[in-house]
């Protein structure tokens, strides 16, 4: 596989340094607005940051638990997660190195990954620092009472959800939770749809990438290849993208957004040279018309280890 750097693409977009990571999306400014965005949709969604199933095994309000957020992007979840829980302490990890320095007066560790450092309104500490799950991440064993990880699909090969796992595991306390969410896109109806063929691009990104696009689906399985996990609930959600409702416009433009992410690794196969064929693009992806019979599909689940 080749770093992103040495692939033949043009792209005036910034991407993480790892040589070994086939994650494939920006990490940019455009991007992180976009994964804020679609935090704010999984939210309504799921109806709130966590599972029915961690509130009634956690005690959130009253203990000071350990809160662990793998592969943490613009650490909105984290943040979200102070507001309704601000007892916890937080910790936060991505293979994106710290960028933003925080200044003294924000009540938030200095030296982390923060994308609005004027952001003051937390009151609880968290810390967001360097953590590649694949890599082993630098917690003791059983260290949290509560791990998330979420929208790593582009992010693993197939062979690699296994390890990530195990990390997953190793670092949450035994009796603790894990809360896992995945998204996977079914695409129906005509062919020459600019969603269906946007994510007939994407689909071939990912297969020669080595992803599992099933990846969703396949979680359950791969939890309950370890004896000490097991699955307590497990959700599928989808919005109907071409009802034009209003849940329906928010995941339209958050789609509109991805496919401008993912445009630099996509436009040979789109057959778009121009900057104008690209904008016509993705004002196509806008329109209702564009989404006829395509759901856009999230599962999520929560874990719990004995
Ligand atoms: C689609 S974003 C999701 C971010 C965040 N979980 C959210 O829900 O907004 C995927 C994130 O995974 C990070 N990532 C990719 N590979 C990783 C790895 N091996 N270990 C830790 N983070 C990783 C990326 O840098 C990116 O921030």
């Amino acid at each position: 596989m080749q770093h992103l750097a040495d692939l033949n693409f043009k792209s005036d977009r910034n991407y993480h340094d790892s040589k070994n990571s086939v994650y494939w999306l920006p990490n940019d400014h455009p991007e992180q607005e976009r994964l804020n965005l679609q935090h704010h949709i999984l939210k309504s969604m799921f109806g709130g940051n966590v599972l029915q199933s961690v509130i009634d095994n956690l005690d959130f309000h009253h203990s000071r638990l350990k809160v662990l957020d793998v592969a943490s992007g613009t650490g909105i979840w984290i943040k979200d997660m102070q507001k309704d829980f601000p007892n916890c302490s937080y910790e936060g990890c991505d293979i994106i190195a710290p960028k933003v320095k925080v200044e003294k007066s924000t009540p938030i560790d200095e030296g982390c990954l923060v994308t609005d450092a004027s952001d003051t309104t937390a009151t609880t500490t968290f810390r967001l620092t360097y953590g590649d799950v694949l890599q082993g991440l630098d917690y003791p064993d059983d260290t949290f009472h509560f791990v998330h990880m979420r929208l790593l699909v582009a992010a693993f090969r197939k062979e690699e959800w296994p390890i990530a796992i195990k990390e997953l595991l190793r670092v949450t306390k035994p009796g603790g939770m894990i809360q896992l969410l995945e998204h996977n896109s079914r695409v129906a109806g005509d062919e020459k749809n600019p969603f269906h063929r946007a994510w007939k691009a994407v689909s071939e990104v990912f297969e020669e990438r080595g992803i599992d696009t099933q990846i969703a689906f396949n979680l359950p399985s791969l939890i309950e290849a370890h004896p000490n996990a097991r699955v307590v609930e497990y959700h599928n959600r989808y919005s109907d993208l071409a009802s034009n409702s209003d849940w329906a416009k928010a995941m339209v433009i958050q789609y509109r957004e991805l496919i401008h992410s993912m445009m630099p690794m996509l436009a040979d196969k789109l057959g778009i040279t121009t900057d104008e064929e690209k904008k016509e693009f993705l004002n196509n992806l806008c329109k209702p018309e564009a989404y006829t019979e395509s759901n856009g599909y999230y599962i999520a689940m929560s874990v719990k280890k004995s």
